[in-house]
């Protein structure tokens, strides 16, 4: 028996109901699953062809696995109503915070209530329009020092060419120092090692054996940390003691107090910078690389983009002020994260047993905001499969959450502008100066903490 098949507990031939008391809801119906293992199988196999499949069972479904019940919302409007109308009724939950003590369980994605507060409003203070207006130039000038270093046919990884570009620009904002070297390859096998020990593969593995038997991920995992750990405390001590003026987040941790006087703890800055290492590397890449790699396929787009470009910037670098007049290359960037959202899905859990979208979702249920799922849909994107940056030029009347790479709501990406910005800038950069032709033709994502698309093989030819 396929284990996609639907699931007789919760299956619900009445459809959802109109009750507001969740006791006359019915849970929302789902894949039966196998007997214990639920629908781990399918989602370890293909954790995004699962997410599309489950769609057929309706907007919000249900299905067990890793052994936690979760239901995923395809529907724009109860999305919204998760992540702002009705946001004080909903945490993040333990799959969430689970992720979170792995890495930084004090970090800004993690916390809650007032703590999140706090911590909310010292930290945006490092992402103001000036803040990111200063370092815009150094993600136009670390663009071009990535052209610089490669020859014409050159065969290069997108991925991993971006992730190391991603990464110098958030070192340049975070810690206001060129990070190179062994302090970027510390940095870059962290990332590397939480992706692959917190993989959908490795939880299910892990949900299924005794958590005292260490495995090879975990060894790699707990090196990794410690090597960055080490380096963050050098950075902190370093900072500390010359110079902590600047609006960069490093020096605005290193200098904060509290209303009574006392600083943050070692501890509390290693789980920030750590959060926004995580929160802003991969993610920013991702979208980068695979807007390049969708440009590479798609002639007439890539023509577009050039005559954009021409009429822009003509023979001189992007600057912040042309952001308004790049209004095509915000477009290709928005529909690569329409059809590859490096966050595929939002995770949320009920304070108290509730009702959505007339269905029960009882304390507990893990909500799994599909924006993957959502991004495909017909019902808001006609011809979904299709990379087509002229839809977001029209326009098209849909629901506000068929779109939401960066959430919504209070804990909507604190990073929103500064990755749109540097996505913006850095395709510009890179768009004038050389084009990409693909080694592969087919982008099969997987699923890592992000979306992994892949190294992306391409060659560089000079324009
Ligand atoms: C294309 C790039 C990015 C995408 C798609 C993305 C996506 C997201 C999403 C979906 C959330 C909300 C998660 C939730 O509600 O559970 C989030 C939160 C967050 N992001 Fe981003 N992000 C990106 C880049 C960045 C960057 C560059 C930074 C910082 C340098 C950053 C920092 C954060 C932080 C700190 C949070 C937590 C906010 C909070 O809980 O208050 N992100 N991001």
């Amino acid at each position: 028996m396929s284990d996609t098949e639907p699931h007789s507990l919760h299956s619900n031939d009445s459809g959802p109901s109109s009750a507001t008391n969740p006791s006359n809801a019915a849970l929302p119906p789902g894949p039966r699953g196998l007997p214990i293992l639920g629908s781990t199988l399918s989602i370890v196999r293909d954790p995004l062809e699962f997410v599309e499949s489950a769609k057929q069972y309706g907007d919000i479904v249900s299905y067990e696995a890793y052994g936690t019940e979760f239901a995923l919302v395809y529907d724009p409007h109860a999305v919204e109503a998760i992540l702002v109308s009705r946001s004080d009724e909903f945490e993040k939950g333990d799959f969430e915070t689970d992720f979170g003590e792995l890495i930084a369980p004090d970090g800004i994605a993690f916390t809650e209530g007032q703590r999140w507060r706090r911590q909310r409003t010292l930290l945006q203070s490092s992402f103001t329009p000036n803040r990111i207006h200063a370092v815009a130039d150094g993600m136009v000038a670390e663009a071009n020092r990535l052209v610089d270093d490669w020859d014409d046919g050159d065969e290069i990884a997108l991925r991993d060419a971006l992730s190391t570009y991603t990464l110098r620009v958030l070192a340049r904002t975070l810690f206001d120092l060129p990070l190179d070297g062994e302090r970027i390859a510390t940095v870059t096998r962290a990332a590397a090692a939480v992706n692959k020990y917190a993989s959908p593969q490795r939880l299910a593995i892990g949900s299924f054996l005794p958590s005292w038997i260490p495995d090879r991920a975990e060894r790699e995992y707990e090196t990794a940390m410690a090597d960055l750990e080490a380096l963050i405390t050098e950075l902190v001590t370093e900072r500390r003691q010359t110079d902590a003026t600047g609006d960069d987040l490093l020096s605005v941790l290193a200098r904060a107090e509290y209303p009574d006087g006392s600083r943050l703890s070692a501890d509390e800055i290693r789980d920030q910078l750590v959060t926004f290492l995580f929160a802003g590397h991969e993610t920013t890449a991702t979208a980068l690389a695979v807007a390049c790699w969708l440009l590479a396929g798609n002639s007439s787009v890539r023509a577009e983009l050039e005559s954009e470009l021409a009429a822009v910037c003509n023979d001189r670098n992007p600057t912040i002020g042309d952001r308004a007049h790049l209004e095509y290359t915000e477009a290709v960037l928005k529909e690569a994260m329409r059809l590859y959202p490096p966050v595929t899905g939002i995770y949320r859990e009920p304070l108290a047993e509730t009702v959505l979208s007339g269905y029960r979702i009882p304390t507990g249920m893990t909500l799994q905001l599909s924006v993957y799922g959502i991004h495909r849909d017909e019902r808001w994107w006609a011809d979904p499969e299709t990379f087509r940056p002229e839809r977001w030029l029209a326009d098209t009347e849909r629901p506000e959450y068929a779109y939401f790479p960066f959430g919504g709501g209070p804990r909507h990406c604190l990073g929103m502008r500064f990755a749109m910005v540097e996505l913006q800038l850095a395709l510009a950069a890179l768009a004038r100066r050389v084009e990409f032709s693909r080694l592969v033709e087919t982008l099969e994502p997987s699923l890592g903490v992000t979306l992994d698309p892949g190294p992306l093989e391409t060659r560089v030819e000079n324009r």
